[in-house]
């Protein structure tokens, strides 16, 4: 029988922190400040140098747990009462943290019982931060004692608009493998499953003699010999996160019961990278509003991961206002090369953020410490200070912001695109198993190069999470949606049955939401829809002499990593590209790309891996098959990204029109309205025509 998942929980309603008393809302700008790090002259160098910069927000008391309570329940708010007031009273709001993300050391010393314990049995001691187990009843304790205690404190402040929740939740504690974590997932999976005999069916536990016959016999996925149990490795990183968001919630619950005016945040880490190790999307309805942290990725897809996550962020945040809460200025101190950002990458990327609806770009953090393990890390006011470059452009940046939100920035959301590209991740927790036919898989998100591909042919879409909004799109991209319950198939194939086109990849629709095969050949829950029937896979690598590392498909694209072993079509279903590979592997002829009517609308099935210039040659002639040719806004070299406003009585609404250069030299692109803002660009004398250096962005309005 399938497992049906529990729905997500209800959103609460979206609330947005509110500008301090004399001030107009404005696009919140500024940092994380830890003003504890530095003696007391240079805070008012600080509050100088931030009003300068155009600063209006920071967000304090991150990491102050030690400052705030040195000793067990001798409390100390002076300084920080200090520093709010200084700081509120030149115009700059508060986003306070709830002081938790890490804890005091004497707490560690007095408990040792709330420190995590890692997958080897070792004990994670204090001297870095998050060393705290998310079900630890001591630790949530302390924490939300000091919670209540902040929201006594500061409940009637003025210059506090928002409460940010931990810090990065997971970072660096996700997954805990104490008694208390073994006890709550215990928990957790009789409140999922209900019975013993329904988690033994979803793990398939007669595999391996892993059957228990009661809770008390389920462990958490410690140290093993060798293969874990898929099943409850899915189920073990669903609790994790789940287990930190009932732990956020707590501190969410415990500040509003004293403090309920306030709107409530934590940052998320949504990035394009590897997959999340917290599940976002279920966090977001338990938040106000939606933040997010983002660092950027060196290299050619610097620009397209940052929209992407961003886009998603936006898709997490059904299109609600979002705070971008951290990102760098120039180079972070956690890569293992940690390259700087190029000119006017600053600028650039943080406008990029605000064209996929962020109405607010924050850094990490204001000042750059001075000791510590992020020394190194780049700040909004770098060591060399006021007179330096990255000093420069954050001014120029404050600018920026003062007049895009002068220009009505703030009422207009971003812009729907015709095509949504959906992003799953538990299916991206799934792929990241070792036991697939391929290792290759869970890489990077095939979400990511559907977004590029789509770029490539000038079309901007929507990222957005299999549970949201996506229904309304014309087109569906389904990428590497491996678990899929039979009530997401029946949605989609209602989607196309009422004229909506979808686009499934390999790896999709192959397992129910407990990682169980769907029987009968691939990709079982979306057979009908595909109309393609898969026997085997046929992974590709070079690690063996003689296998074949990529095949040629008919239309001249590349298939690597990974591609179906198609054995039947449907009647009526097209071959659009067949694999055109060495004989004695059994690819030659087989298909590659399909193309299937499904009632009013359709299906196309591309069944292999594909770099995203290959996918953009393969959906470029199906355009208007796929209904898509008016979505084409743009070359392939230009980003172009709209955020629009309500209509006014006229029925006209407000649209700013950004234009990003994707590539690393000089275009072109058609100018549309009145510019409002060059970076790295100019606009031509008769107004026609940008031209965009290679980080260069330009935004305009059209009223
Ligand atoms: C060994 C084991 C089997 C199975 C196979 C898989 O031979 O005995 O149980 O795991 O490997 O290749
Ligand atoms: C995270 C944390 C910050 C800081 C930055 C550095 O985003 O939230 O405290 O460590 O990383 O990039």
């Amino acid at each position: 029988m399938e497992f049906i998942a529990p729905e997500l929980k209800p959103r609460r309603p979206f609330r947005w922190p509110a500008a301090l008393r004399g001030s107009k809302p404005a696009i919140f700008f500024g940092g994380d400040y830890n003003p504890e790090q530095w003696p007391r002259k240079v805070w008012d160098e600080d509050i100088r140098l931030m009003k300068k910069a155009g600063v209006n927000f920071v967000s304090l008391a991150i990491f102050s747990w030690a400052r705030l309570e040195p000793q067990e329940d001798v409390w100390d708010f002076a300084w920080l009462d200090e520093i709010i007031t200084k700081l509120g009273s030149n115009g700059i709001a508060v986003d306070l943290a709830s002081a938790t993300a890490s804890p005091a050391i004497w707490l560690a010393q007095k408990h040792p019982e709330i420190l995590p314990i890692d997958e080897d049995g070792r004990t994670v001691w204090p001297g870095a931060r998050q060393h705290w187990r998310a079900t630890s009843p001591i630790y949530r304790e302390y924490a939300l004692k000091m919670c209540r205690k902040l929201a006594e404190h500061y409940k009637d402040n003025p210059y506090v608009v928002a409460w940010h929740l931990g810090n990065e939740y997971g970072c660096h504690n996700l997954y805990d493998y104490s008694d208390d974590a073994n006890k709550a997932f215990q928990a957790w999976c009789k409140e999922r499953y209900g019975t013993i005999e329904a988690v033994n069916e979803a793990w398939g536990a007669d595999f391996w003699s892993q059957r228990v016959t009661s809770f008390d016999q389920i462990l958490v996925p410690r140290h093993v010999n060798g293969f874990q149990n898929p099943g409850r490795m899915l189920d073990f990183r669903r609790f994790s996160s789940e287990a930190l968001l009932r732990f956020c919630e707590a501190e969410r619950d415990a500040i509003e019961e004293i403090c309920p005016d306030k709107p409530f945040t934590t940052n998320f880490m949504v990035s394009g990278g590897a997959g999340q190790g917290v599940d976002y999307d279920s966090w977001g309805p338990s938040m106000d509003f939606v933040s997010n942290d983002h660092y950027f990725m060196p290299g050619e897809a610097h620009l397209d991961e940052l929209t992407y996550s961003a886009d998603l962020v936006d898709g997490m945040a059904r299109r609600s206002p979002w705070l971008l809460m951290e990102h760098s200025t120039s180079a972070v101190n956690w890569r293992n090369i940690n390259y700087r950002v190029k000119p006017g990458d600053t600028v650039r990327d943080s406008l990029a953020h605000l064209a996929f609806g962020a109405n607010g770009i924050l850094y990490f953090q204001w000042r750059q410490s001075q000791a510590g393990a992020e020394k190194f890390h780049s700040a909004m006011l770098p060591h060399a200070g006021e007179n330096s470059q990255i000093f420069r452009n954050v001014c120029e940046l404050g600018e920026d912001l003062r007049a895009l939100s002068e220009a009505g920035l703030l009422d207009t959301r971003l812009k729907r695109s015709d095509v949504a590209v959906l992003f799953d991740n538990e299916s991206s927790w799934a792929l990241q198993c070792d036991t697939f036919p391929t290792r290759k898989l869970a890489e990077f998100p095939e979400a990511f190069t559907f977004y590029r591909a789509l770029l490539d042919l000038g079309i901007t879409s929507d990222v957005i999470p299999v549970n949201g909004d996506w229904d309304g799109h014309r087109v569906v991209v389904v990428p590497n949606v491996y678990l899929m319950s039979s009530k997401l198939s029946q949605k989609l194939e209602a989607f196309a049955r009422k004229g909506g086109m979808v686009i499934v990849t390999y790896m999709s629709g192959i397992a129910d939401q407990t990682d169980r095969i769907w029987l009968g050949g691939y990709p079982g829950a979306l057979r009908e829809l595909t109309g393609v029937r898969v026997e085997e896979g046929f992974p590709l690598g070079s690690d063996f002499a003689g296998t074949p590392d990529r095949l040629t498909l008919s239309n001249g694209a590349v298939a690597h990593d990974y591609a179906d072993v198609v054995t039947s079509v449907d009647e009526g279903v097209e071959v659009l590209a067949t694999y055109q590979a060495p004989a004695d592997w059994g690819m030659n002829g087989v298909p590659a790309v399909t193309f299937h009517t499904f009632g009013e609308g359709a299906c196309v099935y591309l069944g292999c891996r594909l770099n995203h210039e290959n996918v953009a040659g393969i959906l470029r002639p199906l355009l208007p098959r796929l209904g898509l040719e008016s979505a084409v806004e743009s070359s392939s070299d230009v980003l172009r990204v709209v955020r629009v406003g309500e209509a006014g009585e006229d029925g006209v609404a407000r649209q700013f029109i950004f234009l990003f250069n994707r590539t690393d030299h000089e275009v072109q692109a058609p100018l549309e309205g009145t510019p409002l803002l060059a970076s790295l660009a100019s606009v031509d004398e008769n107004g026609s025509q940008v031209t965009l250096s290679s980080q260069g962005v330009v935004v305009s309005v059209i009223e």
